[in-house]
């Protein structure tokens, strides 16, 4: 038998011993993400608007009470600032940055209003994240993870969708040169793209696509589902399995990169 170099490490996954934050850890995919850190041995810090972890609606209440959740408005300066005092305290080795928000609009129409929530949230809140946690780091002299939150929308633009795509633009730049920087000092800085999943935030996106196209109620998001290659709407827990790749060491000689989780909808 050949020995083949490091394949020790190619147990199975656990995040014990690391300390994982999740934002946006009451929307889809958050809480499924925050359910997968914990079940593979992570201790989980979460943050969210609401006053308590809620989860995904299978949440089972063991879960809930096992993460420390805190609220935080990351599109107030208050809220960001007491975020990020919290990430310097408790140092994560992981950091899930997912909280965003999503609107439509052309050029035409998409104001600077819009443009202001979605930047404040998508690229300002995450980048004031990255750069709390990997201060944290850097001066602990630990290594680390982080992975933020692009989407399919970050690699292209959209006639009525403006700003999410700017703003997903923005983090798969953002991450790149984190990653570049962070690279001597062992923390890896990566991105996901997911395609369409089912979330709470599709039924928003459903809305305003049939506003903006005259579409059915429900029909866009049937209509974006079937043309997956794969056939069908991602889970929330197709996103977070790769959350856990990234957060874990199987994931060791990869940064600067975004994965597409997306069923094949976007090639490039
Ligand atoms: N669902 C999709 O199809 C899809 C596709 C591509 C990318 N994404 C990205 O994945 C991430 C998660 O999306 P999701 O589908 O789970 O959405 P979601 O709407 O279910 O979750 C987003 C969470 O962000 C939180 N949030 C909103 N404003 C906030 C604020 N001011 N401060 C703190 N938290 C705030 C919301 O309360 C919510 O729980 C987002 O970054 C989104 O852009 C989603």
């Amino acid at each position: 038998m050949i020995p083949v170099t490091g394949a020790a490490d190619a147990a199975p996954v656990s995040l014990a011993g690391k300390t994982c934050l999740v934002t946006g850890a009451n929307g889809g995919i958050g809480a499924a993400t925050a359910a997968h850190f914990l079940a593979l041995g992570a201790r989980v810090l979460a943050t969210d608007l609401g006053p308590d972890f809620v989860g995904a609606p299978d949440t089972p209440a063991s879960v809930r009470e096992a993460i420390d959740y805190r609220p935080f408005d990351l599109l107030d300066p208050k809220g960001l600032e007491a975020c990020c005092a919290w990430i310097s305290e408790q140092c994560p080795q992981v950091v899930f940055n997912n909280a965003a928000l999503f609107d439509m609009g052309s050029v035409l129409d998409a104001d600077l209003g819009q443009y202001e929530r979605l930047f404040g949230l998508n690229v300002r809140a995450l980048y004031a994240v990255m750069q709390a946690a990997s201060r944290a780091l850097v001066a602990a002299s630990q290594p680390g993870s982080i992975i933020n939150m692009a989407s399919q929308a970050g690699h292209r633009g959209e006639a009525l969708v403006a700003h999410y795509c700017a703003s997903k633009a923005a983090v798969i730049s953002y991450t790149q040169s984190a990653a570049l920087a962070l690279a001597p000092h062992k923390i890896r800085v990566n991105a996901l793209s997911p395609g369409v999943i089912d979330t709470p935030m599709w039924e928003q996106v459903d809305a305003l696509f049939a506003r903006f196209e005259g579409k059915a109620p429900g029909q866009k998001k049937r209509e974006v589902g079937e043309a997956v290659p794969l056939g069908y709407m991602g889970r929330p827990h197709d996103v977070a399995r790769v959350a856990v790749f990234l957060a874990s060491e199987q994931s060791a000689y990869i940064t600067a990169q975004t994965l597409s989780v997306d069923g094949g909808n976007v090639l490039r």
